[in-house]
């Protein structure tokens, strides 16, 4: 039986913890958390032991794997201790808030010699593995443009700190990293970045929280992707995109069924992908935790077999954080910023 300490207990921990009930092998046997009523509802929900921080549940030892999934400027340390106690980590995106920080993660995770897995999710998307397969494939050609959208209204998180940008790192860290990191896994590193954001609501104190990145490539293809957790009240969540090939055009769109439609011809069609976990209720922003559940299932399947996770390097995990940095600088200077 693989032994799982969960470290938080907030948002998206609780998706965790019900997917994790859910694998051959796996048990859950520890919770920690620093609000006393998250403790009270681990505890009355799933029977654990609960603690009151990730340090003291790392420190009591008796556990395989760690997750982390607390706030982003926790990841590093709580990961680093869980891997120098002898433990496997997966543990939640953005990996951290720079390279060095998550370069210290790799070398903890080598000296230990165990698995270090960032939850970088849109690799075990169906929706952006078949885009991911159709641009390698070539099966319409190549890609000509690529563009990207997750827009969604503000996250605020314990003790404000995904509004902080020295705790979360601004929107760009928090949720546009998902797109970035996809662009990095599908297409490579690009030449160079130039990013423009803003922000409306006062609370994130003028961070960037509404962004558009642009990312060049070659004088042959555009890539582009737009990200918000800035938007008013009732706007519901809209993940998208739009792939141009030189024979067809790809688009998916995650507030419309079927998802995502290729235009090849003269009708439109709906290609087939893996479904989802429907009945969980996660408490995310997504309807289907389906594809959270497909990492933790890959991430366990190579700790059964004995092999390091491949689909998310740690080191693959670092390049996302060094191209959202260069964005942040984009950002910032109003320049475009070239990437080593
Ligand atoms: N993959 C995704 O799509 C996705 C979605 C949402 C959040 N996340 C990531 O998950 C992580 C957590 O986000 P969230 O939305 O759940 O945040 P949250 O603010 O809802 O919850 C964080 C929890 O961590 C607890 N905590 C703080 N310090 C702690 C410590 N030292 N030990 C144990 N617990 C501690 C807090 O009490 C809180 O309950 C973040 O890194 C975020 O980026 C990923």
């Amino acid at each position: 039986m693989i032994k799982v300490g969960l470290c938080g207990f907030g948002s998206m921990a609780k998706g965790h913890a019900q997917m994790l009930q859910l694998h051959d092998g796996v048990e859950l046997v520890a919770i920690a958390d620093a609000v006393e009523e998250n403790r009270k509802k681990a505890a009355a929900q799933y029977g654990v032991k609960v603690y009151e921080s990730g340090e003291e549940l790392i420190d009591a030892g008796g556990l395989d794997v760690v997750f982390v999934v607390v706030p982003t400027y926790l990841h590093n340390p709580l990961t680093i201790r869980a891997l120098n106690k002898g433990c496997h980590v997966f543990c939640e995106k953005p990996m951290a808030l720079n390279p060095q920080l998550c370069q210290e993660m790799i070398d903890a995770a080598k000296k230990a010699d165990k698995a270090l897995m960032i939850g970088q999710v849109l690799r075990f998307w169906p929706e952006y593995v078949f885009l991911k397969n159709t641009i390698d494939s070539k099966l319409y050609g190549k890609l000509l443009a690529l563009s990207m959208q997750r827009v969604g209204g503000v996250s605020t998180g314990w003790q404000g700190w995904y509004l902080d940008e020295v705790r979360g790192g601004s929107q760009l860290f928090d949720r546009h990293i998902h797109d970035a990191d996809a662009i990095l896994w599908m297409l490579g590193k690009p030449k160079e970045v130039y990013a423009h954001g803003c922000s409306r609501d006062p609370r994130t104190g003028g961070g960037v929280f509404h962004s558009f990145t642009e990312y060049y490539y070659n004088d042959d293809m555009v890539v582009s992707a737009e990200g918000s957790s800035d938007t008013v009240e009732g706007f519901p969540f809209t993940a998208t995109y739009r792939a141009v090939f030189e024979k067809a055009v790809v688009e998916f769109d995650c507030r419309r069924k079927p998802t995502v439609l290729v235009y090849a011809g003269a009708e439109p069609f709906a290609p087939e992908m893996e479904g989802g976990v429907e009945d969980l209720k996660s408490g995310m922003n997504i309807k289907n935790a389906g594809p959270y559940f497909f990492e933790e299932r890959y991430f366990f399947n190579c700790l059964k077999k004995g092999i390091k996770p491949e689909t998310v390097t740690p080191e693959s995990a670092m390049q996302s954080i060094a191209m959202v940095r260069a964005e942040v600088e984009s950002a910032k200077t109003r320049k475009p910023v070239k990437l080593q």
